[in-house]
C-alpha cells in the first residue's frame, strides 16, 4: 500500500477502531485460537467486549500455521475495514529448536552463528504464521540475582552491541516485505531493565543520563542502527518516571535524537503499571502519559480502549497523536505485505518440513558446543571412550534443559546429557543415578548414587538451576547451588574419584562447594534442544570448548555486582603504594570475580607474544598486532580480546572496556598474527555535560586472552 493508501485507510477508522488497533491481547481473546497460546503475565480483568477484540490490533503469544491463520481468517472475516491483525510472540532464542540461552550464546563470542540461530528461528516462526519476535532482549546485566540475565549476552556494552546487530540481520533479513521466512524484531527493554535494584526483577532502576548513555544504551541503539523494527518499553523506572510513561526517554531520545519512527509498545501490563508505581492515579492517567510518552500499543491493559476517546473530547489530547500511532502499526502490517497476504508466511507443509529438521538440530547442537565455557580442567577432561562413567545429579536425565524462553520447545523434543553420553559410550560403560532432587534431597537417592559412582572411572555430575529458578520473576538473593546438590558434591568427594562436573542453570553462580570439589567444571548454560548432544561431544572431546565468559563469575555472592570494566576508585586495593586496610575491599572475600569477564578454557592451549603497537602516538588509527600459537596437538578457537583504558578522562573511565575481538580457529602448532585496526571514535565517551567525545592523553591497550590476562601496550592519543 503506498503512504497516500495507509492515510486514506486511517480517515476511514472511527476514533474507537483506533484506539482499539492500539490494544494488544493474548491469543485467548480470539475466536479460532486453538490454545490459549504464551501467557507471560498476570491476567487480569480487561473489562473488554467483543467489539473491542473485533478491532484489536496484535496478538500476542499465538503459534502454528493452522492456527494463526484460523484466527485471521475469522477476524477478517467480522472486520469493517479488512486491517489484518499482526502476530507477535517471543521467539527469543529458537522456536521449537530451542538453541541455547542468550547468556550462552553471547559466551560463544560467534556473531556469525548467533546470526543464523535467529534465522532459523525466524524461518520456523515465519512458516509457523508469526510477524513479529520481541527479541532481541539487550538488556545490560552485572548482577547475577536477576533471573533475566540468561536472556541477554551479558556485561559489556560493545559485545552485546555486536550481538544486537547480528540477531536484527538473523531474523529480519534484508528483505522484511519479501521474505516470507523473516519476522520482525522487537530490541527490548527499553531502557537499562537489568540495572534493577537488589538484582530483583521489575524494581527500581536509577542512574545517572551519562552512565545510561555510555553504559546501558549502546546495545539499544545498535539494534536500531541495524533495522529493528519495534521497540518494547522495560518495566522498571528511569531517572524516577517508569519507562512506558516517560517521555524524556521516548520522546525525546528514543523518538528525537535518535529519529525512531517505528512501533513502541508496551511490555505486559507496563501502562497500568503506572498506578502502583504511583505516577498515575488511576487508568485515565496511565493511558495519558503512556501515549504522551509515545507508546503505540499496549500489551494486555485495556487504558487505551476505555480512555483515549474520552481524552480527546476533553481536549486533553488530540486525535492526531492517535493517528500518528495507528499509522505506525498500519506502515508495519504493510511493510509485512499484510495488506497482499494477511497470512504472509503461514505454510503448513512448510511448518512440517522445516521446524525442527536436522538442519536445524545441527546448528543448534553447534551453537550449544561453542556456547559452553570450561571453567575447570584439571587433566580429566576429554573422557575417553573406553571409560566407565557415573552420571549423577538432577540433570543427569532431566529435560529441562531448554531454558525459561522456550514456550514452544518440546521437552520430548530435547536430547538429555545421559541420551547424549550414552551415544558415545557403550551400554556397559554408563551408569546413572539421580542423587537428589534440583532442591531435595533423601539418604536413599544419595546412596544408590554413591553405589553407581563406586563402578565407575569417572563421575560426571549434572547439576543446576530448575528453569523457573531463572528468567522473569526467577531472581535469587543466594545464588549458591541448592544445599540438596551441594550436599551431593560433598559425599561423591568423597569417593576421591575424577569429577567432572556439568552444570546447567541461567546465571553465574557462587560455586562455592563445587569448584573445589570439582576436578572440572564445563558451564553448559541451558543448552537448549541439543543439549545433550553437544555437552557429549565436548565431554569426549569430540567438539574443543570454545566458550568465553560473557558474563563475571562472582568470588562470592557478596561481592554482587562484579564485572570487568569497573572504575579504579581513589584507594585500588594492590596498588603500590597501597595500605593494607584502607583501601577499597573486603575483608573476607577478594575484590575480583572467581571468573572474568572473558575467560574459559580449552583442550588446546595457546601463546601470546610479538605484541606490537604501529605507533604509540595516535592521531586517527594505531595498528596493534600479536602472535598466537596453538601450542597443543589438537585444532581450537581461541578469541582474542582487545582492551582499552583511558588513563585520566574528565569523568572517571573503566579500568578496561572491550574495543573488538576474533575468535579464530588455529591448527596444532599453528601461529596466526592477529591484527586490530584502533580509531579515535573507539576512544570516545560520554563527558559531564553528554558531549561524547575522545581527549588527547594516555591510553593503555591490551591484548589477550580474556579481561584479566592481558598484555599492555601503552599510547598516546594526541588532537
Ligand atoms: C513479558 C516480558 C517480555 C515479553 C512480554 C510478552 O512480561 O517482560 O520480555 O516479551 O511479556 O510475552
Amino acid at each position: 500500500m503506498s503512504q497516500l493508501d495507509l492515510t486514506l485507510l486511517l480517515e476511514k477508522m472511527t476514533l474507537e477502531e483506533k484506539t482499539a488497533q492500539l490494544m494488544q491481547l493474548a491469543t485467548p481473546f480470539y475466536k479460532g485460537a486453538k490454545d490459549s497460546g504464551e501467557i507471560t503475565g498476570p491476567l487480569e480483568q480487561l473489562n473488554i467486549d467483543e467489539k473491542h477484540v473485533r478491532n484489536s490490533g496484535s496478538v500476542l503469544g499465538a503459534s502454528g500455521s493452522e492456527n494463526i491463520m484460523n484466527i485471521q481468517k475469522t477476524y477478517l472475516d467480522e472486520s469493517r475495514l479488512g486491517i489484518p491483525l499482526l502476530f507477535m510472540s517471543d521467539i527469543v532464542h529458537g522456536y521449537k529448536t530451542i538453541f541455547p540461552v542468550p547468556l550462552a550464546i553471547g559466551c560463544s563470542w560467534d556473531l556469525e552463528l548467533a546470526e543464523k540461530s535467529a534465522e532459523v528461528a525466524a524461518r520456523e516462526a515465519a512458516v509457523s504464521g508469526v510477524h513479529v519476535t520481541f527479541a532481541p532482549m539487550v538488556d545490560l546485566v552485572r548482577d547475577p540475582r536477576w533471573g533475566r540475565v540468561m536472556e541477554s549476552t551479558g556485561e559489556d556494552s560493545h559485545l552485546n552491541s555486536e550481538f544486537a546487530r547480528a540477531f536484527v540481520r538473523g531474523f529480519q533479513g534484508k528483505d522484511l516485505t519479501n521474505d516470507y521466512e523473516k519476522v520482525a524484531a522487537c530490541v527490548k527493554h527499553f531502557a537499562a531493565y537489568g540495572a534493577a535494584e537488589g538484582g530483583r526483577d521489575y524494581n527500581t532502576v536509577d542512574m545517572s543520563e551519562r552512565e545510561l548513555r555510555e553504559t546501558y544504551l549502546p546495545a539499544y541503539k545498535a539494534a536500531l542502527d541495524e533495522g529493528c523494527e519495534m521497540v518494547m518499553t522495560a518495566f522498571n523506572t528511569v531517572d524516577g518516571i517508569p519507562a512506558s510513561g516517560n517521555k524524556p526517554l521516548m520522546r525525546d531520545l528514543l523518538r528525537g535524537e535518535w529519529g525512531f519512527d517505528g512501533v513502541l509498545i508496551s511490555d505486559w501490563g507496563a501502562i497500568k503499571e503506572m498506578i502502583p508505581h504511583g505516577v498515575a492515579e488511576d487508568e485515565r492517567e496511565a493511558a495519558l502519559k503512556s501515549i504522551e510518552a509515545g507508546v503505540d500499543v499496549e500489551m494486555m491493559t485495556s487504558t487505551y480502549v476505555h480512555h483515549l476517546q474520552q481524552l480527546v473530547s476533553e481536549n486533553y489530547i488530540t486525535e492526531e497523536i492517535i493517528n500518528e500511532a495507528v499509522l505506525r502499526i498500519l506502515k508495519l502490517k504493510d511493510k509485512l505485505g499484510l495488506f497482499e497476504n494477511p497470512y504472509r508466511g503461514a505454510n503448513p507443509v512448510l511448518e512440517n518440513e522445516i521446524v525442527l529438521c536436522n538442519h536445524h538440530r545441527e546448528t543448534a547442537r553447534l551453537l550449544a558446543q561453542k556456547s559452553s565455557v570450561l571453567l575447570k580442567n584439571d587433566s580429566v577432561l576429554p573422557l575417553q571412550k573406553d571409560q566407565k562413567v557415573a552420571l549423577i545429579g538432577p540433570f543427569a536425565e532431566s529435560e529441562d534443559i531448554l531454558g525459561p524462553w522456550s514456550w514452544l520447545g518440546s521437552f520430548d523434543e530435547a536430547v538429555t546429557l545421559k541420551n547424549g553420553i550414552s551415544s558415545k559410550l557403550k551400554e556397559s560403560n554408563l551408569h546413572s543415578s539421580k542423587g537428589c532432587d534440583v532442591e531435595s534431597w533423601t539418604e536413599k537417592e544419595i546412596e544408590m548414587a554413591i553405589n553407581t559412582a563406586n563402578e565407575a572411572d569417572v563421575i560426571v555430575l549434572a547439576l543446576g538451576e530448575h528453569s523457573e529458578m531463572s528468567g522473569e520473576a526467577g531472581c535469587r538473593a543466594d545464588i549458591r547451588l541448592p544445599l540438596a546438590q551441594l550436599k551431593l558434591v560433598e559425599k561423591i568427594k568423597e569417593l576421591n574419584k575424577p569429577v567432572v562436573t556439568v552444570l546447567f542453570n541461567g546465571r553465574p553462580l557462587d560455586l562455592h562447594g563445587v569448584i573445589e570439589e570439582s576436578d572440572a567444571v564445563l558451564e553448559a548454560w541451558y543448552p537448549g534442544t541439543e543439549g545433550g548432544n553437544a555437552i557429549a561431544d565436548l565431554l569426549f572431546g569430540d567438539a574443543n570448548p570454545s566458550g568465553r565468559l560473557a558474563m563475571s563469575f562472582p568470588h562470592s555472592m557478596g561481592q554482587v555486582p562484579v564485572y570487568y570494566n569497573h572504575f579504579n576508585t581513589g584507594r585500588p586495593k594492590g596498588a603500590p603504594d597501597a595500605q593494607i586496610r584502607y583501601v577499597s575491599q573486603y575483608l573476607d572475600v577478594p575484590n575480583e570475580p572467581m571468573f572474568p569477564f572473558g575467560y574459559g578454557l580449552s583442550y588446546s592451549s595457546f601463546a601470546y607474544y610479538d605484541a606490537t603497537i604501529s605507533t604509540d602516538v595516535m592521531k586517527e588509527e594505531i595498528e596493534i598486532s600479536v602472535t598466537v600459537e596453538n601450542t597443543s596437538e589438537r585444532v581450537g578457537e581461541e578469541v582474542v580480546q582487545l582492551y582499552v583504558r583511558d588513563i585520566s578522562g574528565e569523568v572517571v573511565r573503566p579500568m578496561k572496556e572491550l574495543k573488538d575481538f576474533k575468535k579464530v580457529e588455529l591448527k596444532q602448532g599453528e601461529a596466526r598474527k592477529i591484527t586490530f585496526i584502533l580509531n579515535e571514535k573507539q576512544l570516545r565517551y560520554h563527558h559531564a555535560d553528554l558531549t561524547y567525545k575522545s581527549d588527547a592523553g594516555a591510553f593503555r591497550a591490551y591484548i589477550g586472552s580474556n579481561s584479566r590476562d592481558v598484555i599492555e601496550l601503552p599510547f598516546q592519543l594526541v588532537k
